[in-house]
């Protein structure tokens, strides 16, 4: 098959990708929607991929191929829902930020109706943390996922294949055609699925480091402002703060881990740099809706003190099904019995803990999942004793893992052996949120 419509030609549009052409809204159109309806395959859309990771797309470009991906599908209208907030995370590990963050925003006044994702590989995702709670479900009629945010203000659902499903295809053709790390490819992908999302104002929190996509701030800053472009050209707000992502935020990795430490936050006894990035982050969204900064500071924090996000995520674990008792008293959560721990070999300085060794080694223990589908435990996961820059003696504790029966243990200690670094001196302190974007 050739052609990708009766009016364009599908090796003419490749050809013009190839040799340093601009497409129209018309030419992006005709090759995406005909991807999507399976009548132009994927050799062709492979070789165009190619093209586009080498010659590179304008903003415009970006943006059209940004907005017919988000209309391959199903959009969500949230409708009369008032000053709605979205929230996106290139991906980390430790990142319980969506746990803490989503019902700060609620109890703020704004409204969180989100679709989030499970976790892939190395990093973790929001609805396999949320499911440590028995009974909790993410999968909601859209009349009671539009209740309920109505009602609390926060309602979570997983990702529909229905939304955005030429991002699904595109997606998995990347994977295996050696063009996912492609600038205006990750931020159309990312986009896409915001926009048919529904929500008026997005937050962003682009990763930048060794366990991030980006490795650089120079080109998180580029991809950060390539996602805000895109939300301009589609009359959104998205704002972008770019956080490092060198180790793991806060002091637990693996699901039930990470809910304990979120409650420990919405209490106002959480860690400091997973604090600062939620209050960073709601900031970014009430700025968004033209709040002063630092009036939105202040109330951001003060949700964390005055028991209000936490009555918020109450709320929203019962209304989902999960038993809110747990939000209460968190040491009932399922947490897996077996302990080992990694021990300074040398006195001095903890240099680096490697989030993506990090990440890795929950994997190994059963937290995560290779592929799509797999069951997971939630129960196990890796505590970071001691963050970097903190002096340890010879055989002070400095990781701790929680495992069931020894199933992987192997690896994740070899894992973690390898991504801890023990220095002479001090390392520079360096900075969570390292710029923001709007
Ligand atoms: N996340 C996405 O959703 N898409 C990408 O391309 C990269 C990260």
């Amino acid at each position: 098959m050739t052609s990708s419509s009766d009016t364009f030609n599908t090796p003419d549009l490749i050809r013009k990708k190839r040799d340093g052409g601009q497409h129209s809204h018309a030419e992006l159109q005709a090759l995406i929607s005909g991807y999507t309806r399976g009548e132009v395959p994927d050799y062709q859309i492979s070789a165009w991929l190619m093209a586009v990771y080498l010659k590179g797309m304008t903003a415009q470009e970006t943006a059209d191929l940004t907005l017919v991906m988000a209309g391959s599908g199903d959009q969500m209208d949230l409708g009369d829902l008032p000053r709605t907030v979205d929230k996106h995370s290139t991906g980390g590990v430790g990142d319980k930020t969506s746990l803490i963050l989503t019902p700060m925003l609620a109890a703020l006044g704004l409204t969180v109706a989100k679709m989030s994702g499970r976790g892939l590989a190395h990093t973790g995702g929001t609805i396999d943390k949320l499911e440590s709670f028995p009974g909790w479900t993410s999968e909601l009629s859209e009349e009671r996922f539009i209740a309920q945010a109505h009602d609390i203000g926060l309602a979570l659902v997983g990702q529909s294949k229905d939304l955005a499903p030429a991002d699904g295809k595109l997606y998995a053709l990347r994977d295996v055609t050696a063009t996912v790390d492609c600038l205006p490819l990750i931020a159309s992908s990312i986009m896409s699925k915001k926009l048919a999302s529904g929500a008026h104002t997005v937050v962003l929190d682009v990763k930048v480091g060794a366990g991030a996509f980006m490795k650089t701030l120079d080109d998180g800053r580029a991809l950060a402002r390539a996602m805000v472009d895109i939300g301009t050209h589609a009359s959104r707000l998205v704002r972008a703060v770019l956080t490092d992502m060198d180790t793991p935020l806060g002091h637990l990795a693996g699901n039930s881990l990470e809910v304990q430490e979120a409650l420990a936050t919405l209490r106002g006894e959480g860690p400091e740099d997973l604090t600062e990035l939620c209050v960073a982050l709601a900031v970014e969204a009430l700025a968004a809706y033209g709040e002063d900064e630092a009036a939105a500071e202040a109330r951001a924090r003060a949700t964390l003190h005055d028991g209000s996000a936490l009555a918020k995520f109450r709320a929203f674990v019962e209304a989902q099904g999960g038993n809110p008792a747990l939000v209460d008293d968190p040491n009932l959560l399922d947490v897996a019995p077996g302990r080992a721990e990694i021990t300074a070999p040398s006195a001095g300085f903890v240099d680096r803990i490697d989030a993506l060794s990090v990440g890795r080694a929950v994997l190994a223990l059963g937290g995560g999942r290779e592929r799509k589908g797999e069951a997971i435990d939630h129960g196990v996961g890796v505590e970071l004793v001691r963050k970097p820059g903190e002096a340890v003696a010879a055989g002070d504790v400095v990781l701790r893992l929680y495992h069931r029966d020894g199933r992987g243990l192997e690896v994740a200690q070899r894992l973690l052996t390898e991504g801890l670094l023990i220095a002479d001196s001090a390392p520079e302190a360096e900075k969570l949120i390292l710029d923001r974007v709007f």
